[in-house]
């Protein structure tokens, strides 16, 4: 199944996969060797012209047999994301360094931990620190000196302004803005084009422009 040294493998095979084949194809730096998924009708299927090898155990042996291949996580629900990561971890299955299109732009000093993926049009400015298994989804922008932690999906078109600290396993949703030097908690969810003026506790949700608490 290897025709390289080192080969990617890919867990999860939904719609936020078929986007990350697209940016590691575009990257052309390594091959796809396979993925896999906990859905068990996917198994054996072709997903987008990669063999989906089965779940868990069958990474698992294939990582036993052949550890000659990083895995990403594929999967865009936060929650999930971390559980898998942590499974992973456990596992002592190695996580791919952070990948990026060709489009991203990344500046000095900005410090991308393992299992990232940074999508097309994506800016991540000066001497900003990025968590394990973040997803900067396309057209965001991460300002200067912004901290975002594990598990974290910046949504597509989010722009955080400078100073911005994200707790881990945050959702930010599409189009949404950070004002300056915010703090936003672990677990928050943010609604689509919401306009962040105030610090979030976490495990709060918040909508609008300006944001404001609807949940818990
Ligand atoms: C915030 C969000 C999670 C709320 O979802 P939910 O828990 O199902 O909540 P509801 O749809 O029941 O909405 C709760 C209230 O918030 C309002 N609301 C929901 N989302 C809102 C948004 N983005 N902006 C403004 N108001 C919003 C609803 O109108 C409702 O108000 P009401 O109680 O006065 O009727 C969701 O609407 C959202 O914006 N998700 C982000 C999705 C996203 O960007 N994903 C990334 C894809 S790549």
């Amino acid at each position: 199944m290897f025709d390289s040294d080192s080969a990617l493998a890919l867990f999860g095979a939904g719609g936020h996969a078929k986007v990350v084949i697209d940016l590691v194809e575009k990257q052309q730096q390594l091959p796809i060797a396979f993925l896999a998924d906990d859905d068990a009708k996917l198994w054996g299927q072709p997903f987008y012209g990669y063999p989906v090898i089965g779940g868990k155990s069958a990474l698992l042996s294939q990582w036993r047999d052949h550890p000659a291949f990083t895995c990403l996580v594929t999967v865009g629900s936060n929650p999930i994301r971390a559980r898998l990561a942590a499974w992973l971890q456990s596992e002592g299955i190695a996580v791919a360094a952070a990948c990026a299109h060709p489009s991203a732009q990344v500046a000095r000093g900005v410090v991308i931990d393992q299992g990232t993926v940074l999508m097309a049009l994506t800016a991540i400015n000066a001497d900003s620190v990025i968590g394990r298994h973040v997803i900067v989804n396309t057209g965001a922008s991460v300002d200067h000196d912004c901290v975002i932690g594990d598990a974290v999906h910046l949504a597509p078109g989010v722009r955080l302004c400078g100073g911005v600290t994200v707790g881990e396993c945050t959702l930010i949703g599409v189009g949404a803005v950070v004002l300056p030097n915010i703090r936003i908690g672990s677990n928050v969810t943010v609604g689509a084009g919401a306009t962040v003026i105030e610090n979030v506790p976490d495990g709060a949700t918040v909508v609008g422009t300006p944001a404001r608490r609807v949940l818990p």
